[in-house]
């Protein structure tokens, strides 16, 4: 079955049965700062859940995107993704066990109404009991499934396994229903009833697994069972009977009406329908993948090696399609940030596989028809998405030339350090992460902690030089005011391309709400001067240039054209800071090629990117005279 059947025969099973159809959440909560991304069918409705009356009614259906960011190392494997969409049924205090099982049972097995899969290849888990919240062992279930597989003459022997490390020894003992401990059978938000907050939903779950008959592989563990990670089994569907609360005191009392909350994940179960595990084979990845092999001339699945490749972009430009469709945009924080990693991570996987042209606009197109139905804002959004995609896709694959050819000088010296990773990304823009998994691939271990230090270690040496600056100046050194340090020499070097290289600098004032420069020419800039000046600084902030200070005799620096604040005496050896080189080359990273070159003690941003951080931009209030042939810039970033 294709995506798009799955998905409208589940909602019309429902439908069938009292439910009522809601609306996908968007896939960045709005009214949830306490996480980035829905991540569950449930999390938009948690209000309900906890007793809210949801204007819809009691029994509701959807499908859910979803995105969750802690399996982004994940992907690679047949069936992990970090978007998809969650299949839910609900009850708000309407039923409860005896109709949830055996409906989930019908949907899956009904070859008339539903995905109609082989009764035999199904295998279910239930809550074994937690000793610290004294709730028991769920053999309400344990009885529902028994009869249910009883009914299709399958014989349904029960087995307690407890922990999923008691699994690997246990083994499948010819059972159909196992018992797993909390780690494994009870859903909130937060995981285990310990880690819950008090006020948090929850409660033992059931879930459902799908047998692909693959041969057991004893890395994984000496016997299999259905929470083993060998691929034999595939959970399709989740049935989370919620109705506990956490409580101040740490105890869980019952939730004032008990509910359902089924969660299936559609790709797994569109799978399921086919018969192969591989979630990356089911009908909407297949234009993604054809573009992907017409570019490289290779056959998706021909080598491990470019199979996790292939699954990596599939997966990644899907996730980062939907999110920029969301008006999520590429940034250094937040959602934003999580964009532009799968983002990167795929380009880096394209580049890799081969492919050296733009590819990911191709690949979102073959995206958008498929999803366009079910959810119209997508289409809407196709414009953003194409100028998203692209405009990321061009300046990392400028930052992945460079830095990936002083990685591999650094590598081939053996010199993979926590301050060489500083010095790619400070100089290159090159990702952290990314020589992180460089490094992994070739067996070295590269420590996030060794990584900030050295960050450490450079933010503080600025703040050293800062202290034998020159006249004028920072107010402080918040985050905002350094910003506007680095914003203020690329705004100098802008009124240089504009009026002429005789501008100097005549004094400057810079807070953490707006930037002032004092610079010497002779008249007022016209309108389409300042405009100019705006855009050429806007266009440096958003290339994500590298930042770099280099300590150097003061004549090297004179020889190198360094700007100098008029009348101001420097030291014989000193700090200067570049913005650039505009186009990085790994040849001649730093300085001469810079966009700007300034004697100056910092401190400032590491990157240019730290400048937008979510799409600020760069503009002049007010130009004015203050002194005869001495003009004055302020501006801010917005
Ligand atoms: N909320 C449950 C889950 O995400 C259904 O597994």
């Amino acid at each position: 079955m294709t995506l798009s059947e799955v998905r409208s025969r589940f909602l019309t099973f429902y439908k069938a049965r009292g439910h009522v159809e809601i609306p996908s959440a968007p896939i960045r909560p709005d009214n949830d700062p306490t996480t980035l991304f829905t991540s569950s069918g449930m999390q938009p409705l948690v209000p309900y859940l906890l007793g809210e009356e949801h204007p819809a009614g009691t029994r509701l259906v959807d499908a859910q995107t979803c995105f969750r960011g802690q399996d982004i190392e994940e992907v690679g494997d047949n069936r992990h993704t970090t978007f998809f969409e969650m299949l839910g049924n609900w009850s708000l205090g309407d039923y409860f066990r005896e109709e949830q099982l055996p409906w989930v049972f019908e949907f899956l097995t009904s070859k008339e109404e539903g995905l109609g899969l082989d009764p035999e290849k199904l295998y279910v888990t239930v809550f074994s009991g937690d000793e610290s919240t004294g709730i028991g062992a769920d053999m309400e279930s344990v009885a529902l499934w028994q009869k249910l597989f009883e009914e299709k003459s399958i014989e349904a022997k029960f087995s307690s396994i407890g922990s999923e490390e008691e699994g690997y020894k246990k083994g499948m003992q010819g059972s159909r229903i196992f018992a797993y401990d909390a780690k494994k059978n009870w859903w909130s938000r937060a995981g285990v009833p310990n880690n819950m907050p008090p006020g948090e939903p929850g409660g033992p779950d059931s879930e459902l697994f799908y047998d692909f008959g693959l041969p057991h592989d004893p890395s994984w563990g000496a016997e299999c069972h259905p929470n083993c990670d060998c691929g034999r089994f595939v959970e399709i569907g989740n049935s989370v009977f919620m109705q506990f609360k956490k409580e101040e005191d740490g105890s869980f009392s019952q939730l004032p009406k008990k509910n359902v909350d089924f969660g299936g994940g559609l790709e797994r179960l569109v799978a399921a329908t086919l018969g192969d595990p591989d979630v990356f084979l089911i009908d909407v990845f297949e234009k993604a993948r054809r573009v992907l092999e017409e570019k490289t001339g290779k056959t998706y699945g021909a080598t491990e090696e470019d199979l996790r490749s292939f699954r990596i972009i599939l997966d990644h430009t899907r996730a980062a399609f939907f999110m920029l469709a969301s008006d999520i945009k590429p940034s250094n924080t937040e959602a934003g940030y999580i964009l532009r990693r799968l983002l990167r991570r795929a380009i880096r996987e394209v580049d890799r596989l081969g492919i050296k042209d733009a590819v990911l606009v191709e690949i979102a197109h073959g995206f958008a028809e498929l999803y366009k139905d079910q959810y119209p804002w997508v289409a809407d959004a196709l414009p953003l998405i194409e100028e998203g995609l692209s405009a990321e896709e061009r300046k990392f694959r400028n930052t992945l030339t460079t830095g990936l050819k002083e990685f591999e000088k650094l590598a081939a010296k053996g010199d993979i350090t926590g301050e060489n990773a500083f010095i790619l990304f400070s100089s290159f823009g090159f990702p952290f992460e990314l020589t992180q998994e460089l490094a992994k691939e070739r067996g070295l271990t590269l420590l996030e902690t060794d990584f900030k230090s050295a960050m450490e270690a450079h933010q503080s040496q600025s703040r050293a030089g800062a202290a034998q600056k020159f006249a004028g100046g920072l107010a402080d050194h918040a985050e905002q005011t350094v910003r506007y340090h680095t914003t203020h020499h690329i705004l100098l070097k802008a009124l240089q391309m504009v009026l002429g290289e005789e501008v100097f600098q005549r004094g400057s004032n810079i807070t953490s709400e707006r930037l002032r420069i004092d610079f010497s020419s002779p008249g007022k800039m016209s309108d389409e001067q300042k405009a100019e000046v705006e855009r050429i600084v806007n266009d440096i902030i958003y290339q994500d240039l590298p930042v770099t200070r280099t300590v150097m005799p003061r004549e090297e620096a004179e020889k190198l054209g360094a700007q100098m604040e008029f009348g101001v005496k420097y030291p014989d050896t000193v700090s200067v800071y570049s913005v650039g080189p505009a186009e990085a080359s790994a040849e001649n990273p730093r300085i001469p090629e810079a966009f700007s070159l300034e004697f100056c003690g910092g401190p400032h941003v590491a990157n240019t990117s730290e400048i937008h951080t979510g799409g600020t931009r760069f503009k002049i209030l007010k130009e004015e005279a203050v002194a005869s042939g001495i003009r004055r810039i302020k501006a801010v970033l917005v």
